[in-house]
This record gives structure tokens, C-alpha cells and sequence, in this order.
């Protein structure tokens, strides 16, 4: 079952290209019917989404605040199901509550949508991975992730699928909103029908991070830097790397390295940056020197148009294009590499890491 793969996880990853087709297969436009005959209303009335989910399907959700807020103008909040469901917040009827699930079966995940559900929120989508899972039994509405089935523990082609919903979805909304022209649509389409050859090209990498997992092996700490959109990606690389691998590791948006952890940076710290070329790119060439400046050694996941040369203590790998707004579907491949070949070369059990499950059904 695993062919030419030594591991369920290097699978998955490899299958990335495959699952984010089927998910986007029969997507000829753009329009809020694609998520059920209750989304056109739905996402005409909502005045905020609140996003609930665990791991790195929360992740997932902190990527959809950024496209949500800036391309559909639509406020959102995303957050932790175990946290929501216990705390006292404040209700609004007009909120699209969205759970994010690869399993449909997380109970944290379910107690929060009940917990909306019983504040008297009735608009409920889910974006899942199981047709068949209580999630979406549970939601009004709910988009179907083709991932296929993920059966090791650390998520990966489950994580890109639900980008690619999520994006799907506020690209729906704002088109609800009157705020996507016929010409954007296109764009986006087209835009979104590309991600897998792009992704093709980013796994030919896979020898280069190879190389730099040898170094992550022999470490027992490591920083990942992101900003923007790619603080979240950042955060994945992280979670990634501490499950699997045992490292610890901890992602940061890069403009909080003087609030503290630049403390943490000396020569032994290993310092991921995820580094597209964007509008943030020179406030992230500025938090790159503060941490050269510590000694940190950085290893950098750059793309077309960066102009990141390599140099002592700063190791480059340019990704083949500038992915613009669906650049963080595809800045967070390297990063599953990496913590992959890094687990090979530790020799952990990379599909079934200790202490962990891959569905968590209880609190
Ligand atoms: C990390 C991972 C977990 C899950 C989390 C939520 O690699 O797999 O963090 O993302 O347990 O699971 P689902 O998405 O099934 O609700």
C-alpha cells in the first residue's frame, strides 16, 4: 500500500498534489451554492465567522482569517474548540460558525459547535475530511475535503485541503458580497487549478531539506519565523516538527523575536523562516539579521523574486515561484519535509508518534 514510499506520512505528502485536484474537482466557478442550498443566504446575512478546531486544523483556520478579513472584508475570529466551549463569550446571531475537522470525530471540536449551537447560532458549516463524521452530521452546511484518507498521525494532505476550501470559501463569499469581479474569478480559478503542478515542482526539493534535517537531528531546539498569513504556516512547521520528531519547537510571528524569544537565539539555534516575496518580505530580511546578529543559524524557505542569497549561518532554499495569496498552501510542503526527514534521521516512529491518536474523540 505504500509503493514506492518508506512511510504513510512521506505518502501522504506526495499525494498532496492528487488531493487538492479532488477537492477541486467540479469547481467550474465560483458561487456559494458549492457549499449547499443554505450557504447563499447564509453568507449573505453573516456579519462575522467564528472558526473552531484543534491542532493543526486551527492552523488552518488562522490562514482563513487573513484571505477572510482582506479578501471578503468579513471579520473573523478563530478559536481553540476546548477553549470556546468552556469560556463565557458573547454571542452574535449574525456569525457563520465554521468547524474545521480532518476527522469529523474530535469531541472538543463537537462540544464547541454545540456550545454555538445552544448560544443560539444557527448558521453552522463544517469543512471536513469524513462525509459520513457527527461534524457533519451536526453542521447546516459543509464543504467535503477529498484528501482521502490520512493515516498517519501527523496531518498533512488533510491540512492543504482545507486551505484550499477555505479559500474556495471566502472567495464565494466575497463574490456574495459583490466584491470579486468576473475577472478575479477567473484569476483565482485559474490560480487554484495550478496548485498542484506547483506543488509538484516544490517536492523535488525533497533531497535539499534532506540535507538540512541532518542538521535538525543533531539539535534539541528550533525556532520557525513567519509573518502575516505565514505566522500560521510558521506555527505548523513548529507542530510538525514536535510531533514527530521530539524537537521542540516553537513558531513565532518574526516581528515578536525582541518581545522575548530572540533571548532563546546563539549558535545552536536553528531558525526557520518561511520567506515569500511579499509586502512583508523586508520587515522579515530585518528580523533575519537580528537573529545572524545572535549567531542563529538560519535556514530559509524563500521564493521567486526574494533576492536571499545564501551566506555563513544562512542556508537558502528558493521555492520555484511566488505563489502570491495561495502562497501559504504551498510554503508549508518544505516544512512537512522537513520534520519528516528529520524523524527518518532520529529514527522515530514517524506514523504513529508517541502519547499521540490520530483522532482525539475524547476531552
Ligand atoms: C497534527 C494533528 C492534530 C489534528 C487535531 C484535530 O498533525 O493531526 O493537531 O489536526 O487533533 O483533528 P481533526 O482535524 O480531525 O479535528
Amino acid at each position: 500500500a505504500l509503493g514506492p514510499y518508506t512511510h504513510y506520512m512521506q505518502k501522504e505528502i506526495f499525494e498532496q498534489p492528487q488531493a487538492i485536484s479532488d477537492t477541486l474537482e467540479g469547481v467550474v466557478g465560483i458561487s456559494s451554492s458549492i457549499f449547499g442550498h443554505e450557504t447563499p443566504a447564509m453568507f449573505k446575512r453573516l456579519k462575522r465567522v467564528l472558526i473552531l478546531a484543534c491542532g493543526t486544523s486551527y492552523y488552518a483556520g488562522m490562514v482563513a482569517k487573513y484571505w477572510l478579513e482582506s479578501l471578503a472584508k468579513v471579520p473573523c475570529d478563530v478559536e481553540i474548540a476546548s477553549e470556546y466551549r468552556y469560556r463565557e463569550s458573547v454571542p452574535d446571531k449574525d456569525t457563520l460558525v465554521l468547524t474545521i475537522s480532518q476527522s469529523g470525530e474530535t469531541a472538543d471540536t463537537l462540544a464547541a459547535l454545540e456550545h454555538a449551537k445552544s448560544l443560539g447560532m444557527d448558521m453552522t458549516m463544517t469543512i471536513c475530511n469524513v462525509a459520513t463524521s457527527a461534524m457533519v452530521k451536526r453542521t447546516r452546511a459543509h464543504y467535503i475535503t477529498r484528501a482521502g484518507v490520512e493515516i498517519g498521525v501527523a496531518s498533512t494532505k488533510a491540512f492543504t485541503t482545507q486551505l484550499a476550501a477555505l479559500f474556495l470559501m471566502t472567495s464565494a463569499i466575497a463574490k456574495e458580497k459583490g466584491l470579486l469581479s468576473e475577472e478575479e474569478e477567473k484569476a483565482r480559478l485559474k490560480d487554484m487549478r495550478h496548485l498542484p503542478e506547483a506543488m509538484r515542482a516544490i517536492l523535488e526539493k525533497e533531497n535539499e531539506i534532506k540535507e538540512w534535517a541532518s542538521v535538525f537531528a543533531q539539535k534539541n531546539n528550533a525556532l520557525f519565523l513567519g509573518r502575516g498569513m505565514h505566522y500560521p504556516i510558521a506555527l505548523e512547521g513548529a507542530l510538525k516538527l514536535k510531533e514527530i520528531s521530539y524537537l521542540h519547537a516553537e513558531g513565532y510571528p518574526a516581528g515578536e523575536l525582541k518581545h522575548g524569544p530572540l533571548a532563546l537565539v546563539d549558535a545552536e539555534m536553528p531558525v526557520v523562516t518561511v520567506a515569500p516575496n511579499d509586502e512583508l518580505l523586508e520587515k522579515l530580511k530585518g528580523n533575519m539579521e537580528e537573529v545572524r546578529a545572535r549567531k542563529g543559524e538560519l535556514f530559509v524557505f524563500s521564493d521567486q523574486g526574494c533576492n536571499i542569497q545564501p551566506s555563513e549561518g544562512m542556508h537558502v532554499i528558493q521555492l520555484p515561484e511566488n505563489y502570491a495569496v495561495l502562497s501559504p498552501i504551498l510554503h508549508v510542503i518544505p516544512l512537512q519535509l522537513l520534520a519528516y526527514h528529520t524523524a527518518i534521521a532520529k529514527g522515530t516512529d514517524v506514523d504513529k508518534p508517541r502519547n499521540l491518536a490520530k483522532s482525539v474523540t475524547t476531552e
